[in-house]
């Protein structure tokens, strides 16, 4: 059974080594001590992840992440800009690190980001450590944007909450490999791609050939246990529906995204209501229907389409 403890609870399970889920904006996180191997190694095994995924880092401000990092004027650009919030560097790392080799998967570069939630903020301050923090879903599952689909998701195991306000972003950070010399986007998230060509205008995107760099790619990653069906147009019988804008007719379970066709709002919607559709245990599908290709549109359609992938990655 999975138990919600408070604040204080959660700074010193977290400094005795222990992993503890907390909020941040985007989604819940499995957070643990980023220096220390065998807290980080918890993370792995409750999350049943391949080892070779790095984790990100969560720090409480710039000068934090500075500690762990090289920024160049062009990264430290963008964490003024965007943190706290939605957005992962990454970054090569400084050495000597006390960063965990597990966390960065042995690599020469580190994940970072300020999560931009009160609840992680005041942990971070308290523990006064970075913290790594996987989104709080085992491997292939969804991400959870509050703590009772953690609550759910672990119910097999004695995990601890850290409860907060829901995760308002309700996607994973934007993560952007600062470590080339044209910054590549490797994950659509939380903060679109015109925000961020707002600051530089020069950035690449990683095709899905070059993969493992983010193994967030991973198309199974973000499956619900039922199968998706995109784009759809009509609804069929025994299917559940996942609406945006004026909803398809239909007698069966169905949620909408957001009637007026707003991304962000969508966006914000997408886990809580894929959790809540596929509890519906008589269905045999979901049926999405098209979401644009705009702004946060690319994040939503990305999950979508590695939800509804789910033969390619078992
Ligand atoms: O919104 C988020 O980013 C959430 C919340 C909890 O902050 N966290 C999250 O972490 O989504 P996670 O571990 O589920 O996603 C980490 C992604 C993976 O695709 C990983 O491969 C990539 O970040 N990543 C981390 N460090 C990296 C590195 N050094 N090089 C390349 N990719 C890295
Ligand atoms: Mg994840």
């Amino acid at each position: 059974m999975t138990h919600f403890i408070t604040l204080e609870e959660a700074a010193n399970e977290i400094k005795n080594g222990h992993v503890v889920a907390f909020p941040t904006e985007t989604v819940y996180g499995l957070g643990a001590d980023a220096t220390n191997d065998e807290a980080v190694a918890q993370i792995y095994t409750l999350k049943t992840r391949p080892q070779f995924n790095p984790l990100i880092v969560h720090v409480k401000d710039l000068a934090a992440a500075e500690i762990y990092a090289e920024l160049s004027p062009l990264a430290r650009r963008l964490a003024d800009t965007f943190w706290p919030g939605p957005l992962t560097l990454i970054l090569p790392l400084k050495t000597p690190s006390k960063l965990s080799k597990l966390v960065t998967a042995g690599l020469p570069t580190v994940g970072l980001r300020v999560p931009n939630h009160q609840t992680a903020l005041a942990l971070l301050d308290e523990v006064n450590l970075p913290l790594a923090a996987p989104s709080a879903n085992p491997s292939g599952r969804l991400s959870p944007t509050d703590a009772y689909h953690v609550a759910k998701l672990f119910e097999e195991t004695d995990l601890s909450i850290l409860k907060g306000e829901t995760s308002k972003i309700g996607l994973e950070s934007t993560i952007i490999d600062m470590t080339q010399e044209t910054p590549v986007i490797l994950r659509y998230g939380g903060l679109s791609i015109d925000a961020i060509k707002e600051v530089i205008p020069q950035i690449e995107f990683a095709g899905h050939s070059e993969t493992i760099k983010a193994p967030g790619q991973l198309l199974k990653h973000y499956a619900p246990k039922i199968p998706l069906r995109l784009n759809a147009t009509k609804v069929y019988a025994g299917e559940a529906l996942l609406a945006f804008g004026d909803p398809l007719p239909t007698s069966g379970p169905s949620l909408n995204l957001s009637p007026s066709g707003d991304l962000i709002e969508a966006a914000s919607h997408l886990f809580s209501f894929l959790h809540e559709l596929e509890e519906h245990a008589d269905i045999t599908a979901i049926a999405v229907m098209p979401i644009p290709n705009t702004g946060l549109g690319h994040a939503i359609n990305d999950r979508l389409s590695r939800g509804a992938n789910r033969e390619e990655n078992k």
